[in-house]
């Protein structure tokens, strides 16, 4: 596909947050004390932080300025009314509930809705929504379409495998699902959009067999960008009209306000159902807080009223879209196999076809995201075996994951595309040295989620050495 244009930043820079990169040999100190952990880095270690792109985007002057808004009344604050009617008018609901991210949406959620037992459909779970399924005693079921499985270079890769959906209903039953739920750009298989398309067929098979459809909707501007480009129909239409078009489809949606909300923390759940809002306020006051307010302060309700309506302005997403674009295109230049297409709001590199001599059980994404922190003081994150590895707690078996994968995540309105070349001309070096790398083996670990704490020990031959200052 021939490269775009690469549209410039548009917007100017008022306030800079200065960052620094360690040496060479402090970085490597620094490593080997978080036991080779990106997780156990503080932040004074990194220099470009691609570790995601939740709660870390810059905030906008308008943003700022609405801050000093903030009402900070208890129950009825006008923020929290100026909040509400953005998303109503956004999301096309008539019942807002705040709550400080996306886990807390979904504990609500699903904690009102889901039955010991019941299935809950969705083209790919976020880890949270899978673990908050899990915890109500919830069954979570995938159906990602055929091509997210593969290196097939097809637009809209995150779409929902319909007919394998409908089937899956006829054998379990409608009322063993309460909800069916779209992921809204398909963060887990790479940032991958879902057509306007395919959210109309699962609405139409949801309302077939009377199953509330629901979205997890953490980058729906992104989505709806997607649409515009490379949907038959849509290019002439604005992003507000493609996101109300979407939301239009489905009768709730919950939403992680820290991504394509551009603010640092905030989410919400907005539904239809009178009998349905009634019920997760009650819940949102025991455990989040009052239902003007839920977790958030007042000021933080005024900048997502802000930052919900700024995303949808297509020279912000125009550059949002493109400048990832741009990264992964240099990532692959620089002789890293990626992911194709490129998604929304990060780039993952193929470390497993990367680092072909290094066994998934030595973790090839370990090797590939220390070697970016050593050679570039740039932290990404292991998207593999380490992530979703372990142990068969049945059998004892010893788990690898699909893909070993390593995602670096762009925060929104953060760097600029030099940052990003930085990264870009540190990758070529680690790909030029890539057989000299060598694996890893954990020393300790948790029980869950052991990407986050576990201790590791390089195994030889280990590191480049390339010094770069
Ligand atoms: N849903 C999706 C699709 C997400 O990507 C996330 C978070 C959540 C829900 C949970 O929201 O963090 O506000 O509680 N994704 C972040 C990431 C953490 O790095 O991809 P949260």
């Amino acid at each position: 596909m021939q490269r775009k244009r690469q549209p410039a930043e548009p917007y100017r820079i008022k306030s800079v947050e200065p960052i620094k990169l360690l040496t060479r040999k402090q970085r490597e100190e620094r490593i080997k004390q978080a036991a080779y952990n990106v997780f156990r880095l503080d932040a004074t270690d990194i220099y470009i932080d691609l570790l995601t792109d939740s709660g870390t985007a810059a905030m906008s002057n308008r943003q700022w300025a609405a801050l000093m808004m903030g009402d900070e009344t208890y129950a009825g604050a006008t923020s929290f009314r100026r909040f509400e009617s953005v998303v109503k008018d956004l999301t096309r609901k008539n019942f807002v509930v705040p709550c400080h991210q996306g886990r807390s949406a979904e504990n609500l959620f699903f904690s009102t809705i889901l039955k010991k037992g019941d299935y809950v459909p969705n083209n790919t779970h976020f880890d949270t929504t899978r673990a908050n399924t899990l915890h109500k005693g919830g069954i979570a079921v995938d159906f990602p379409c055929e091509a997210s499985n593969t290196d097939e270079y097809v637009s809209f890769k995150g779409n929902m495998d319909v007919e394998a959906l409908e089937q899956f209903i006829h054998e379990k039953g409608a009322d063993k699902i309460p909800v069916i739920v779209m992921t809204v750009t398909n963060n887990s298989i790479g940032g991958q959009p879902v057509s306007m398309k395919n959210i109309k067929d699962v609405s139409a098979l949801c309302k077939q067999h009377h199953i509330p459809f629901f979205f997890d909707c953490a980058r729906f501007a992104e989505n709806s960008y997607f649409i515009k480009r490379d949907e038959p129909g849509y290019a002439d239409k604005s992003i507000r009209d493609i996101a109300h078009e979407m939301f239009e489809q489905c009768d709730g949606v919950m939403m992680s306000a820290k991504k394509d909300g551009l603010a640092n923390i905030g989410g919400f759940i907005a539904v239809n159902d009178e009998d349905l809002y009634r019920r997760l306020t009650e819940l949102l006051i025991i455990v989040e807080g009052f239902m003007t307010y839920g977790g958030l302060a007042g000021r933080d309700l005024e900048v997502l009223a802000v930052g919900l309506e700024e995303v949808l302005e297509f020279d912000y997403l125009d550059f949002r879209v493109e400048q990832v674009r741009y990264f992964g295109e240099r990532i692959k230049e620089a002789g890293i196999p990626i992911v194709e297409p490129i998604g929304g709001h990060a780039v993952f590199a193929d470390a497993g076809k990367f680092l072909s001599h290094i066994p998934a059980e030595q973790f090839p994404g370990q090797t590939l995201t220390v070697a970016l922190y050593l050679e570039g003081g740039v932290r990404a994150v292991e998207i593999g075996s380490l992530m979703f590895g372990g142990e068969d707690p049945n059998t004892g078996e010893k788990l690898t994951a699909r893909r070993e994968l390593v995602r670096m995540a762009v925060p929104r309105r953060v760097y600029t595309n030099s940052h990003l070349d930085y990264v870009a001309d540190a990758a070529a070096r680690i790909a030029e040295a890539k057989d000299k790398l060598g694996g890893y083996k954990i020393t300790r670990q948790a029980a869950f989620l052991r990407h986050f704490t576990c201790e590791m020990e390089q195994l030889a031959p280990s590191g480049i050495g390339v010094e770069m200052k």
